[in-house]
C-alpha cells in the first residue's frame, strides 16, 4: 500500500525566500525512499494560524495519510509549530517525539531543545521535526520504519 505524505516546512526566512529550505525536500527525499508519495509540499512562516492551516488542509482536504512538518520545534519565541499541532490533533502520540530523542541524545545533548509534538487528526498521522536539514534526518531516520504499522493501525487494520 502506497501512503500519501505531505511535508511542510515552518520557517520564517524560507518562507520569505531569504534562506533555501534544505530540510524539506530531505524528508521528501526519506520518505519517498521508504515507499511514500509525496502528495504536498509547502513552505510556511512560523505563525500558529497558518501552520496549524496547512496542517488541516493535508489532512483533511488533500487526504494525507502522513503531513510531516520541519522547523519550529524550539525554544526561540517565534517557535510555535508544537502548539500549532496540538491545536489541530484529536490524540497525541507522545511515544514518538520520544523515541526521537532517546535516538537523536546518542547525537547530540542539544537533542532536548526540540519540543516536537506528533499526534492524530482522523487518519492521518501529524509528526514534527526540528528544522536544521541534519537534525530533520536524524529524527526521522529513527522511527521512520514503525510509521508504516502506526497509518495500517490508524486505518483500522490489526497486527
Ligand atoms: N536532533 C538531532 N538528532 N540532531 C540535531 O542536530 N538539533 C537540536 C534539536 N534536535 C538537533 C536535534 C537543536 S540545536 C534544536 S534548537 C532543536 O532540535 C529545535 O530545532 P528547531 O527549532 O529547528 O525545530
Amino acid at each position: 500500500m502506497t501512503y500519501k505524505a505531505a511535508v511542510i516546512t515552518v520557517s520564517d526566512r524560507c518562507s520569505r525566500g531569504e534562506q533555501e529550505d534544505k530540510s524539506g525536500p530531505a524528508v521528501c527525499e526519506m520518505l519517498r525512499g521508504a515507499g511514500f508519495e509525496i502528495a504536498h509540499a509547502c513552505v510556511v512562516p512560523d505563525e500558529a494560524e497558518e501552520i496549524a492551516a496547512a496542517f488541516r488542509r493535508c489532512a483533511d482536504e488533500l487526504g494525507c495519510d502522513l503531513v510531516v512538518s520541519s522547523g519550529g520545534t524550539g525554544l526561540s519565541p517565534r517557535d510555535v509549530t508544537p502548539e500549532a499541532t496540538r491545536a489541530v490533533i484529536e490524540r497525541e502520540i507522545p511515544a514518538i517525539p520520544q523515541a526521537m530523542l532517546f535516538a537523536s541524545l546518542q547525537k547530540t545533548p542539544r537533542a532536548m531543545l526540540s519540543r516536537a509534538a506528533a499526534g492524530q487528526r482522523g487518519k492521518t498521522l501529524i509528526l514534527n521535526l526540528p528544522g536544521s536539514e541534519r537534525a530533520a534526518r536524524e529524527n526521522l531516520e529513527a522511527v521512520l520504519d514503525t510509521l508504516d504499522h502506526a497509518l495500517k493501525m490508524m486505518a483500522g487494520g490489526g497486527h
